[in-house]
């Protein structure tokens, strides 16, 4: 047991993250009673406390209902520390800040190229001693990259002290995949090539890039959500199940998964650009940075060779919605719906594959597609899904239940380094091959050509809108 940090300081107070996750989380910790220390936000604009709670409390109004008693609380607790990164001076005010605190977790919701002068600022200033820090994916921009931001946290913070945040991890239905494969006597027997046809992750988004121009054309699909989210969905979905009660065990299993990904090969994958991307302010005129990008990925073991995984997400497509879906082998041996059955009975020609349906977001759903008979003389059926609905009271955000367990110290649903060294290799060639984007119709599924990666393995399953038939 580690002990729990004893002040919260967040560098970026007045900046989106703070605003969009921050704060909402801030609240919901302090409603439940888990928000019982200092909590400083730290940016250069000359803000006073007053308008650091008017700010939360803007956020929190955004969200969802203020209690006040609970706002009270909370803004008991904030702080504003003013200064420019590059000044001590605003390290040795914090310092006096934290007050008896000694041990402070520091969120830095900060761009990238911050992190070094504010991890020097904290070392000198006695405010990393016994500290942890938090810091956003994607972890670096490449493997070059990441490396050298590795070692210039561990300059300044033990190992395990860093916290990789990805928030994908921390969301219920993610972690419903590891707890359904393994708490499910069917499932492990099947989950393998032998049974496995493939799996597809889908992240759709509906919307654009919504006022984050500048920020996204400097990252673009592949770095903003493949390395990270969809390669942490994959890794799920693909590890071996470790021992019981052995966290460490199971984010080395989880490593060992990304370890096996191949590198993706330019010509499995297609890359996209909306078209009116570059009119979104802060995008560059002849930007050649993805809004999409479909890939197939080859996860080089014992279970899974010779399945592909195809992953897949974008801006504007025509929902918004993120899914899995693991699609398993025809029947070896089919004593109904066999082809000269169906042609008697007129049936439908259609996969009669059995399949898992994972929806994560915006609703969960777990659904099983299996084969039953149609009422009627003929052996005949249809796929059915049963389906269980997750309906959630007072569920944590994924912010909130990863801050707090960052604050404790637990790494369980933090990406390990070494995961996302390899997370970046698996993407390098991608990153590297400099093809240009295919334009798309902003409300499409993506340039067409994607349809041939999945072309032999039936297709890509498009995720519909919530409360409409799959
Ligand atoms: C973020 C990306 O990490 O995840 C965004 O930077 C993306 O571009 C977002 O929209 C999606 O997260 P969620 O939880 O809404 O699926």
């Amino acid at each position: 047991e580690t002990p729990r940090s004893d002040a919260f300081v967040f560098f970026g107070a007045t900046g989106d993250l703070a605003y969009k996750q921050i704060f909402p989380s801030l609240y919901a910790m302090q409603r439940r009673g888990h928000l019982n220390m200092p909590v400083l936000g730290v940016s250069r604009s000359s803000w006073d406390k007053g308008k650091l709670v008017q700010r939360a409390r803007d956020s929190i109004a955004e969200h969802g209902q203020i209690d006040e008693h609970v706002f009270a609380g909370l803004a008991e607790h904030l702080e504003y520390v003013a200064g420019d990164y590059q000044d001590e001076d605003t390290y040795r005010r914090l310092r006096a800040a934290l007050g008896q605190a000694r041990r402070p977790l520091h969120y830095l919701a900060i761009p990238p190229g911050m992190f070094d002068v504010v991890a020097r600022g904290l070392a000198q200033s006695g405010c990393a001693r016994d500290a942890r820090v938090v810091v956003e994916k994607p972890f670096g921009r490449d493997l070059a990259s990441a490396r050298k931001l590795q070692a210039m946290l561990t300059e300044t913070f033990a190992p395990e002290s860093i916290f990789r945040i990805d928030h994908y991890l921390g969301k219920e239905p993610v972690q419903n995949l590891l707890y359904f494969r393994y708490a499910n006597v069917f499932a492990e027997p099947i989950w393998n090539h032998r049974y496995i046809d493939s799996v597809q992750v889908t992240m759709a988004e509906a919307f654009g890039v919504q006022g984050r121009g500048s920020f996204y054309d400097g990252v673009g699909a592949v770095r903003d959500v493949i390395q990270n989210h969809m390669l942490q969905v994959v890794s799920l979905l693909a590890t071996e199940p470790p021992p019981a009660g052995h966290p460490d065990a199971a984010r080395d299993a989880q490593c060992k998964v990304f370890q096996a990904m191949c590198p993706v090969l330019p010509q499995n994958a297609v890359l996209g650009q909306f078209q009116g991307y570059q009119s979104e302010p802060g995008v560059a005129q002849g930007s050649k940075v993805e809004t999409y990008a479909a890939l197939r990925l080859d996860i080089d073991n014992e279970r899974w060779t010779g399945v592909p995984f195809f992953i897949r997400s974008g801006k504007c497509l025509p929902v918004t919605a993120t899914e899995v879906l693991v699609k398993f082998k025809p029947l070896r041996h089919a004593v109904f719906d066999t082809a000269s059955a169906k042609q008697a009975t007129g049936a439908a020609a259609g996969s009669q594959a059995n399949y898992f349906r994972f929806r994560i977001s915006p609703d969960v759903l777990l659904c099983v597609g299996a084969r039953v008979k149609l009422p009627g003389e003929a052996m005949a059926g249809e796929t059915v899904e049963l389906a269980a609905h997750h309906q959630a009271a007072d569920e944590m955000s994924p912010y909130e239940r990863l801050l707090g367990d960052a604050l404790r110290g637990d790494p369980a649903l933090f990406a390990r380094y070494e995961s996302i060294e390899a997370a970046w290799r698996v993407v390098t060639p991608l990153l590297e091959s400099g093809t240009a984007p295919l334009p798309y119709q902003p409300g499409s599924w993506g340039p067409q050509q994607a349809a041939g990666l999945t072309a032999a393995a039936g297709g890509w399953h498009d995720p519909q809108p919530p409360d409409s038939k799959p």
